[in-house]
Formats: C-alpha cells, sequence, structure tokens
C-alpha cells in the first residue's frame, strides 16, 4: 500500500505565482484593477477570443451569458444530463428551465442526435459541456443549433486549454460564449475563479456591467476618487479580485506543460488498465484533451461505494464526475427530460481516478494496483 494518500487533485503552483501575489499584496491594490486586466488580456491571446471577461466563477459565467443573451422565464435551455449542478443551475437562476439530453456512452459529451431531437419551440440556448477536458462534438452541436436559431453557450470548466482541429475551445466565433473554471482543482486555477470568452462586443460589456453590480465603472476607473458610478441594471457582484488574478497570470503560463504532463499520465492509465474490466473514456482525434479529469466506467457488478472506500484504505483518493442530474430530487422538479438510456446506465458506474501535473508514473501504477483490489 502507498506510503502517503494521494489526492484526486493538486494545483501545480509555484514560485512565479508566489511572487506574484505578494506584488499584488504591496501594490495597494487588492480587488479588480491591473492584473485582472492582463490575466485577461493573457487568457484572450491564448485561446484567441476577441474578448474576455474574467469573473469569480464558471457558475457566475453561466449564469451572466444566459442573462445577457435575454434568456428567461419560458424559454428552455438544453443541457447533457451528465454535468455539474451549476450548469442547470445557472438555467434555473435566469428563470428558465432546463431541457436535460442524453451523452454519449464512449465521451459522456452531450450526443448531437440527442440535442436534435429536444430543440422545442421554447428552446434559446444548449450549453455543451466538454466533460473531463475532451471538447464535446462542436460542429455538429453548433451547426444543429445555428439550423434552429439556438444559441451556444459551452461550460468549458474542464477545457482551458482544450482545441478542436488546432482552434482553442473559447475562440470559436461561432458560439455565443465560452464559459471557464479557475476553481483549485481546475488546469488553470485562481483559488476560485471564472471567465467568458465570447466574439462579442455586446455581450462582452454587458456581462461586465452585470458582473459588478450593473454599475458603469468599476473601482478602478473611480481610483483617481473623483468618479462616480450609476447603476445602469441591477447586476450582481462577481469580479475576480487582483490577487487571484495574480495566480492565473502564471497558471496561463504553465498551462501547455501541465497539459503534456497530464496527457503522458493518461496514456499510463490507459496503457496500465489496458487488461482490467475497468474502462477508460475514449479518447477522439483531431482535438487537444485537456485531461482536467481521468474518468473510468466500473464493471456492472462492482458496487462504487466498496470500491471508493477500498481505494481510499489503499491510500487513493477517487471523485465521481458526475450523478446525473435526473438523480437528485431538486432537478427531477424543475427540469424536463428526454429519454436518457446512456446516462442511466452510466451514471451510478463512473469514477474519477488521480490526475494532476506532479503526479509520476508510479503514483498512477498504485492507482491500478489499488484498483485491482478494489472489487
Ligand atoms: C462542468 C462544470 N461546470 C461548471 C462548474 C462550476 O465551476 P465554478 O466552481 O468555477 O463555478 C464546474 C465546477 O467544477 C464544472 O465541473
Amino acid at each position: 500500500m502507498r506510503a502517503s494518500f494521494l489526492p484526486l487533485a493538486r494545483p501545480s503552483v509555484g514560485r512565479e505565482e508566489e511572487r506574484e501575489v505578494i506584488d499584488t499584496l504591496r501594490s495597494g491594490w487588492l480587488s479588480t484593477g491591473p492584473k485582472v486586466a492582463r490575466f485577461e488580456s493573457d487568457l484572450a491571446a491564448a485561446t484567441q477570443a476577441a474578448h474576455v471577461v474574467a469573473l469569480n466563477s464558471c457558475t457566475a459565467a453561466l449564469h451572466l451569458a444566459l442573462l445577457a443573451s435575454g434568456i428567461g422565464p419560458g424559454d428552455e435551455v438544453v443541457v447533457p444530463a451528465i454535468t455539474f449542478p451549476a450548469t442547470a443551475n445557472a438555467i434555473l437562476h435566469c428563470g428558465a428551465t432546463p431541457r436535460v439530453v442524453d451523452v454519449e456512452a464512449g465521451t459522456l459529451n452531450l450526443d448531437p442526435a440527442a440535442l436534435s431531437a429536444a430543440i422545442s419551440s421554447r428552446c434559446r440556448a444548449v450549453i455543451p459541456v466538454h466533460m473531463a477536458g475532451q471538447p464535446a462534438e462542436m460542429d455538429a452541436i453548433i451547426s444543429i443549433a445555428a439550423e434552429r436559431g439556438v444559441l451556444v453557450i459551452d461550460d468549458a470548466a474542464h477545457a482551458a486549454g482544450a482545441t478542436i482541429g488546432g482552434r482553442p475551445i473559447g475562440g470559436d466565433a461561432r458560439t455565443a460564449a465560452t464559459c471557464f473554471s479557475f476553481h483549485a482543482a481546475k488546469n488553470v486555477t485562481t483559488g476560485e475563479g471564472g471567465a467568458l470568452l465570447t466574439a462579442h462586443r455586446d455581450l462582452a460589456d454587458r456581462v461586465r456591467l452585470l458582473g459588478n453590480h450593473g454599475l458603469d465603472q468599476d473601482s478602478w476607473a473611480r481610483r483617481d476618487g473623483v468618479g462616480d458610478w450609476v447603476p445602469v441594471a441591477s447586476g450582481f457582484k462577481y469580479n475576480l479580485t487582483d490577487i487571484a488574478a495574480s495566480i492565473g497570470i502564471h497558471q496561463l503560463r504553465r498551462l501547455d506543460g501541465e497539459i503534456d504532463r497530464r496527457q503522458a499520465l493518461a496514456q499510463h492509465y490507459r496503457g496500465r488498465l489496458a487488461d482490467s474490466p475497468v474502462v477508460p473514456l475514449d479518447v477522439r482525434g483531431g482535438r487537444r484533451h485537456a485531461w482536467q479529469l481521468f474518468v473510468v466506467v466500473l464493471p456492472v457488478d462492482w458496487e462504487r461505494g466498496v470500491t471508493r472506500r477500498r481505494l481510499r484504505d489503499a491510500n487513493v483518493g477517487s471523485g465521481v464526475h458526475f450523478p446525473a442530474l435526473q438523480g437528485h430530487q431538486v432537478y427531477r422538479e424543475r427540469c424536463v427530460f428526454e429519454p436518457l438510456p446512456v446516462a442511466d446506465q452510466l451514471s451510478s458506474r463512473l469514477v474519477s481516478l488521480p490526475m494532476f501535473g506532479q503526479m509520476t508514473e508510479g503514483d498512477v501504477d498504485d492507482v491500478v494496483v489499488a484498483l485491482a483490489g478494489a472489487v
């Protein structure tokens, strides 16, 4: 058994982040200011997005993407069944109704055929999730959405650094907006944080306004002590701090290396699991997977709770990404559900194994050995 506990995730944070945070702390400006502006422009350069608005979570970005797109009561928004509650919550916060559709068995990403069948006359948008960091079938989803007059807002909480055909997630002008998460377990972290990326200036301006209480000026614009704000909308307190952005600036620089390392670990996992009854998700060609998570499907006759407890007893952490939305009473009461045979079948069999850049191949070997004894 391993001598020390191997967690599911651990951020890669170095001296550069420490120095930048100290620089910010000493600068006298801790809230939204020049470091956030630098983080936004670095993120725009990395993704080829025309506009980036940093926010304090991906949930805030999803909420404001929908609100700023005019989505509200009476509207429906399509979401995949396998996602984090935040994706559905953002829709409910707008007074709209999530319409939950099935995922593809191999990738857990939204099934374009299920989307096509689910678009009603009330449908205004679809939120594909790039599950575990693997880009969803965006060409198919975008073309179905365009044909039916529906917006695409992608939940890229797992997908900073992912690409499709060489085009970065977040830089596709065919989508209304892309939402990133910089939560502590993500490939790029600011502790907590998020961003909305868009090709559309009006949307970006509206999101910036709504994320700062609806005030026409932020504190940085008023730093000379003379300016006055006017509330022009009833907004939210969703801004990112300069302290958080200080971490993010250097996390972005580490991202390519972090993903390359995760890719090598994923390859090692896949090789070691080749003869195991535990099956990793498929990897699709023509895209760069960000490897935010390493998800496996357990055999039907394994009990997930038992497996996870045995992993923990062997000093290996694990997670579940995600129990399907239809499994939760709160969503059963408030969402509309399409047929969900894949999500129904897989939801109780998903387990995420440790995945972070500082892991070694030896750590992966420990996980695979622990998993073999975790039946
Ligand atoms: C798929 C998905 N969407 C949205 C979120 C919400 O991100 P945040 O915690 O930054 O609000 C998460 C968080 O893990 C997620 O996994």
